[in-house]
C-alpha cells in the first residue's frame, strides 16, 4: 500500500546487460552518495556491480528514474545495498517500495536456488536511516563501524520463504 500522495510509479528489475537502465540506477547512486552525501566516486562501484541486479523505481508515464536498490547474494546471506531515492522524491514511499520489492526479489531468488526455509538479508545502515530499516524488520547487530569514512550499523532481517 502507498500513501495517497505517492506519485504513480513502477518498479522494474534491471540486469547488467540492460545498459541504459543500469546506467540510470548508477546515476541515481552517484547523485545521492557522491554529489549529495560526499562519498568518493572511487567507492561507488564494487565487485558486485558487474553481475548484480538492481531494482529501479520510475515515475509513470514520464519514466523518470527516482530511486534504486541492489540485492546481492553472497555466500550465506543476501545483502541489501545501494538504496537511494533522489532528494526531491523522498517521503513519498519510494524507499519503502524498493525495500519491499527487494524482499520479493529475494524470496523468488531464494526459492529458485533451493535455499532453506528462511534467509537473512544484511544491510549496512548509515546511522540516520536506522529507523527507516527498522520499519521493515531490520534489527541492529554488533557495534557501529566505519565504512567509506562514515559510521554504519549492521542491520539484519529474516525472510521466511513459505
Ligand atoms: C533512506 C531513503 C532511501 C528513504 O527513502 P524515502 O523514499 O524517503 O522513504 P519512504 O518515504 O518510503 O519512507 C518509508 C517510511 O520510513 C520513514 N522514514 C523515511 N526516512 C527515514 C529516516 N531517515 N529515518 C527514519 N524513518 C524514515 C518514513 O517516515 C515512512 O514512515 P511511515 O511508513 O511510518 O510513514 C532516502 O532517505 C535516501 O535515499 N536517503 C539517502 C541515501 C541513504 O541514506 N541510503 C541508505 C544508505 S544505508
Amino acid at each position: 500500500m502507498t500513501s495517497a500522495s505517492t506519485p504513480e510509479h513502477e518498479i522494474i528489475i534491471v540486469t547488467p546487460e540492460m545498459t541504459m537502465l543500469w546506467q540510470q540506477c548508477y546515476d541515481i547512486r552517484v547523485a545521492v552518495f557522491v554529489v549529495e552525501q560526499g562519498f568518493s566516486i572511487d567507492d561507488e562501484s564494487d565487485e558486485w556491480d558487474e553481475t548484480s541486479t538492481h531494482l529501479l523505481v520510475r515515475l509513470v508515464p514520464s519514466l523518470k528514474p527516482v530511486g534504486t536498490i541492489r540485492p546481492v547474494w553472497t555466500p550465506g546471506y543476501y545483502k541489501l545495498s545501494r538504496l537511494a531515492v533522489l532528494k526531491d522524491y523522498r517521503r513519498f514511499s519510494f524507499g519503502r517500495a524498493l525495500v519491499l520489492g527487494l524482499h520479493d526479489w529475494v524470496r523468488i531468488d531464494a526459492i529458485k536456488n533451493g535455499r532453506n526455509d528462511e534467509v537473512k538479508i544484511r544491510a549496512h545502515s548509515q546511522l540516520p536511516v536506522k529507523g527507516f530499516y527498522a520499519k521493515y524488520g531490520y534489527i541492529p547487530e554488533g557495534d557501529e563501524f566505519d565504512e567509506d569514512g562514515a559510521p554504519h550499523q549492521l542491520m539484519v532481517a529474516t525472510i521466511k520463504l513459505d
